[in-house]
């Protein structure tokens, strides 16, 4: 596999040309697959863009929504409605904006008891797989998108948190000591099965961990993952901490 030593980066003007290259990749992705593609999605803010891009008739009207099953790298545990729901997010700024059949959309469950969650999130990722552990050469994911926390986090894969040892969960449960909400989160192995991992990190604010990150700080979380595939880092100016023109 790829680490982080293999990866690529591609540094952008600004947050909107990051933007636009990615949707750009992930639909020239998801028309050559074959098949089925599965995407796990990032929240926060940075994807924001990214979202609406493909949320604008002019790409949603080029988009193979039916083949694409759309699951979520990581939630908070709160409902839908809350500011702070991915799954609300997305739904707010694309899915509800384009023609995506229902059923190709898999919100982690935001209620109940956080770890049982974790494991029926992860009981349905291993239906869309079609086997129940993971194989080599079968990746879980076509592409997965990843932000970057200024504390290194990335999905919620927080420092010091339990979940980073997890060698066999796909999913785990995850309570931040310096980040509100409990949370789920995809593991390092379930990441790792993936065709190509895409970094989205844009800012300022993101300058300092992106440079120790790079760097392969053991500290940062974002330092650990792997792809089978390829790891992707999708940046602007900003971030890459060089002057603007
Ligand atoms: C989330 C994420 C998280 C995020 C980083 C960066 O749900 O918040 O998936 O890992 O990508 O915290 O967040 P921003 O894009 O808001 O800076």
């Amino acid at each position: 596999g790829h680490d982080v030593m293999s990866a690529q980066e591609v540094v952008l003007e600004n947050a909107d040309a990051v933007a636009r290259h990615v949707a750009a990749f992930l639909l020239e992705k998801a028309c050559e697959a074959r098949g089925i593609f599965r995407i796990a999605l990032s929240g926060g803010s940075t994807p924001k863009k990214l979202y609406t891009l493909m949320a604008a008739p002019s790409y949603a009207s080029l988009f193979p929504w039916k083949k694409v099953q759309f699951f979520f790298g990581d939630d908070r545990f709160v409902p839908a409605d809350s500011p702070d729901s991915n799954r609300g997010m997305v739904q707010d700024i694309l899915f509800s904006k384009v023609k995506v059949p229902t059923a190709n959309i898999h919100p982690m469950p935001d209620r109940g008891d956080p770890d049982e969650a974790a494991r029926a999130y992860e009981a349905e990722l291993k239906k869309a797989y079609g086997a129940d552990r993971l194989i080599p050469n079968k990746p879980l994911f076509d592409m997965v998108l990843l932000g970057l926390g200024e504390n290194g986090h990335t999905a919620s894969l927080f420092p010091r948190q339990p979940a980073l040892e997890e060698t066999t969960r796909w999913v785990a449960p995850c309570v931040p000591d310096d980040a509100p909400h409990t949370r789920l989160t995809l593991t390092y192995p379930a990441i790792a099965s993936s065709r190509y991992v895409l970094f989205l990190v844009t800012g300022t604010s993101k300058a300092e961990v992106l440079e120790r990150v790079r760097a392969g700080d053991p500290a940062e979380p974002a330092s650990h993952i792997r792809s089978d595939g390829q790891i992707e880092w999708i940046v602007d100016r900003q971030a890459a901490g060089q002057p603007q023109e």
